[in-house]
């Protein structure tokens, strides 16, 4: 520690603190403009000069200067109040003071410092800027007319989301934040750069002219989109989510969000939200009353309770904890029923039986902080940026900053590929778990298996045949991911899970714990297995027990069941089965053949629209309650706007139907949290208030076991492409069709090529293309790159048109021949 004297207070910093660093330690505010706490420092804008005793009391930046020991250090003198005058003088002299169409007034730090330190003259006299306003976009409108030159959105694009839009071009006078050719941006429209903008120069267009900041009502919540749980704050008005509020202090990732976190939230006030409940009477959905569609549902499944086999219930893993504990309580318990799932049931079998069978608990041994705590991250699918962008930037961070390992082994080359010094062996699709097998034994023959893993020779028999040549790579890539991997002091394996993945099931996960397990590298900080659940409640969706427990049938059961006749009464909650369960002719014929069903949702999604009853429900910003994020962080989700329309809760919905069933009744959700903090053993002791801002991780006891995991060959096919399917980066699920950001940035289904297929096949970028399976055929977009290797095609699952479950049926590989339209 360095010990120091600010302003007169005596200070104790470690040693690497700057100046800024230790005065706000104890509570010296010193302003700021450049600097950021998740930047590199930059020392650009002279805003936090200093006066230091030792150097003669020179003015000094505060924010990159490193503290020594014995330091003496003013902050406020009036030598340092005039500089700062200068330098807010000096800036302003060429921004326009056009603070009242500015979007960021309020939120300005120029702004804000101009009044405090009382600059209302100058004794400058310059012409203003005149560059052109980039409008180019939706999302983004860059004014750099504004720009104050400090260079954060350079350094956020750079340093933590890896894309590098910005650069400063030309210098002196005629310096300007600009992007390639000082051409309009086209980037990954994560928002970072507009988060940490001080001034008005970059503005999210979709908040332009939409409320003052300091109108807004702020709500701390959780994105409900995918499993990474970032926190945000909802800034809201006249009961409208209007924006996402930055807040550097924030979870985890300090306020860092992907674009679905901060441009996808439009879908809370989308018009196209259901705001009635229906009921379809002579073939069509009419509306009707909460009454009457409740009275309707609730006569149905009181009817099934004396044939609960022929009732079935899914859910999305986006409700909240108690919606979901309620939905199992009213299906399992008051129905009867053990046939409930979520998530086309194979999404989440990574957890429920690989994580179980080899660790003992149906949830990951590793949390999030584990990325940055490893010294080597393997990375199974490059996915992991696009599935979960956000711990793609916390990869990111670890590698460039702390000079992490990074490992990759995909079917396709991804975002992580391009980080530095990662490897990325590419394999055929559908062979991980062969490349995992041809891992462990790698591991057994170099000697560098962990001392006395029990059920080593039952591993070695199983793995004996596992060749790198099976998994489809070389014997060398093996043996070096082996070696390095179980030689790392700690290491940590990445796998995300979901519905476009229909091979990382339990066999994958427990290939992949076994690797783990084998080298030691499980059950201490940085080491491993981080099982990334799709969407935002997905952990909490198992860890509440939405899955058949005993003989009930699972998601693709259930569907068969509606196709035979067996299942008379489906209860959907917000899934989407039509166009993200494989094989959308056959759910969509199953479905047509249910004699009842009732889907609650917010849209009325392909599914609803075939439903007898559809009861419109509330969005995350609508309620409160609990999401668990992978890496089982409890945390929680509170109302910042009431419903849209006549719109409920799942939980209000669920409570409804429980009691008219003779079930049980809670006055709020919050006696539901209780009975599970009661229940489910994870989350004894938990309570909602004792989560407080930053959530609590629930701990697991390990029981660690080798499993041995059978690989499927999966063999190229002559004359056919092997389809991989997965998430496209700026889409979660279905749901982010609703949301405009999105939707700007990836409007339609694609098919993403290799250079090389596209030639032969004749097939340039943005042509139409009909991709066929043995399913089924779908137009899609052909997009060509040198991401996906020769003979595989990739496409996201999100769309509803041109939907790729018409061709996919829930194998692990999909044969496909793709041709001109
Ligand atoms: S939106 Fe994201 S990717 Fe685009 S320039 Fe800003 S920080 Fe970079
Ligand atoms: S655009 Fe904003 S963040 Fe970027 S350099 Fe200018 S003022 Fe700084
Ligand atoms: S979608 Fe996932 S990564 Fe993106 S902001 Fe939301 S929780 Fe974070
Ligand atoms: S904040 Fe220190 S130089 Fe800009």
């Amino acid at each position: 520690m360095v010990n120091l004297t600010i302003d007169g207070k005596q200070v104790a910093v470690e040693k690497d603190a700057t100046i800024y660093d230790a005065a706000k330690a104890c509570g010296i505010k010193i302003p700021i403009l450049c600097h950021d706490k998740k930047l590199h420092p930059f020392g650009g804008c002279r805003m936090c000069l200093v006066e230091v005793e030792q150097m003669k009391g020179r003015l000094i930046p505060a924010c990159t200067t490193p503290v020594t020991e014995g330091m003496i250090v003013q902050t406020t003198t009036d030598e340092i109040v005039k500089a700062r005058k200068l330098v807010l003088e000096l800036l302003l002299l060429k921004h326009p003071i056009d603070c009242p169409v500015c979007d960021a007034a309020g939120d300005c730090d120029l702004q804000n410092l101009t009044y405090e330190y009382k600059v209302n003259m100058n004794r400058f006299v310059d012409e203003k800027f005149n560059h052109e306003i980039d409008y180019e976009n939706p999302l983004i409108e860059r004014d750099m007319n504004r720009c104050i030159h400090c260079g954060k959105c350079a350094r956020i694009c750079d340093e933590i989301v890896s894309y590098g839009a910005y650069t400063f071009i030309n210098r002196g006078i005629e310096a300007k934040m600009g992007t390639e050719f000082d051409g309009p941006l086209n980037c990954e429209f994560c928002g970072s750069c507009v988060s940490v903008c001080p001034v008005g120069a970059l503005n999210s267009r979709p908040f332009k002219f939409k409320a003052r900041w300091w109108a807004l009502q702020k709500t701390k919540s959780v994105c409900s989109y995918c499993g990474t749980g970032c926190q945000l704050t909802l800034g809201s008005k006249d009961g409208k989510v209007l924006t996402t509020i930055y807040d550097e202090n924030q979870g985890f990732h300090n306020g860092q969000l992907c674009t679905r976190g901060r441009f996808g939230y439009q879908f809370v006030n989308s018009d196209k939200r259901l705001t009635a409940p229906m009921i379809r009477k002579n073939g069509n959905l009419q509306e009707a009353t909460w009454e009457e569609a409740l009275a309707e549902v609730t006569s149905r499944l009181s009817a099934g309770k004396s044939d609960p086999a022929s009732v079935a219930a899914l859910a999305t893993p986006r409700l909240t904890n108690e919606e979901l504990y309620l939905f199992g309580k009213l299906f399992r318990g008051t129905v009867g029923t053990d046939n409930i799932d979520h998530s086309a049931g194979y999404a989440h079998e990574a957890l429920t039986k690989g994580a179980v069978a080899s660790f003992g608990v149906a949830a990951s041994p590793a949390e999030i902080a584990d990325v940055q705590k490893s010294n080597l991250l393997l990375v199974v699918k490059s996915d992991a940026y696009e599935t979960h962008p956000v711990i793609g930037f916390e990869i990111n961070l670890g590698v460039k900053r702390k000079g992490i390992a990074l490992r990759i082994v995909s079917d396709k080359k991804g975002k992580l590929t391009r980080l530095p010094g990662a490897k990325t062996t590419v394999h055929a699709p559908g062979n991980e778990v062969a490349l995992f097998n041809a891992l462990c034994k790698s591991v057994i023959d170099q000697g560098l298996a962990a001392e006395g893993v029990a059920g080593l020779d039952a591993l070695k028999a199983a793995v004996a045949d596992a060749t790198a040549e099976k998994a489809g790579v070389t014997a060398e890539e093996i043996a070096a991911i082996a070696k390095e991997f179980a030689s790392a002091e700690k290491a940590l394996i990445i796998l995300p899970i979901g519905q476009g993945y229909p091979g990382h099931n339990a066999a994958l996960a427990n290939a992949a714990a076994n690797l783990a397990i084998l080298t030691g590298q499980y059950g201490k900080e940085g080491a491993g297995l981080l099982i990334m659940g799709e969407k935002n409640n997905s952990q909490g969706a198992v860890d509440m027990g939405i899955y058949p427990k005993g003989t009930g049938l699972n998601a693709a059961a259930i569907i068969d069941g509606c196709a035979n006749g067996n299942i008379k009464t489906l209860f959907v909650a917000g899934e989407n089965p039509v166009v993200s369960y494989p094989n959308r002719k056959k759910v969509e014929k199953a479905l047509e053949n249910v004699e009842f069903m009732v889907v609650s949702d917010l849209f009325l999604t392909e599914t609803a629209a075939m439903a007898d009853v559809v009861l419109p429900a509330c969005s995350f910003a609508e309620k409160s309650g609990t999401f668990t994020s992978l890496g089982r962080r409890v945390q929680n989700v509170r109302k910042a706007i009431p419903a849209v329309g006549l719109a409920k809760s799942d939980f209000d919905i669920l409570n409804a139907l429980s009691q008219a069933l003779g079930g049980a009744r809670y006055n709020n959700q919050g006696e539901v949290f209780t009975e599970i903090a009661a229940n489910v053993p994870a989350y004894k002791g938990l309570t909602q208030a004792g989560l407080k801002d930053e959530g609590a991780v629930y701990p697991v006891a390990l029981s660690a076991k080798l499993v041995p995991a059978a690989a499927q060959a999966s063999a190229p096919v002559a004359g056919k492409l092997t389809l991989v399917t997965g998430s496209a980066l700026y889409h979660c699920g279905t749901m982010s069709r609703f949301g405009e950001g999105p939707m700007y940035v990836c409007p339609d289904a694609y098919a993403e090529l290799n250079v090389a297929d596209a030639a032969a096949l004749k097939v340039a970028e943005g042509d139409q293309v009909t991709v066929t399976s043995g399913t089924g055929a779908v137009q899609v977009v052909a997009k060509v790159g040198k991401r996906v290797p020769q003979g595989v095609v990739f496409s996201p699952y999100h769309f509803g048109e041109g939907s790729v479950n018409t061709i996919t049926d829930g194998s692990e590989v999909t044969y496909v021949t793709v041709a001109k339209k």
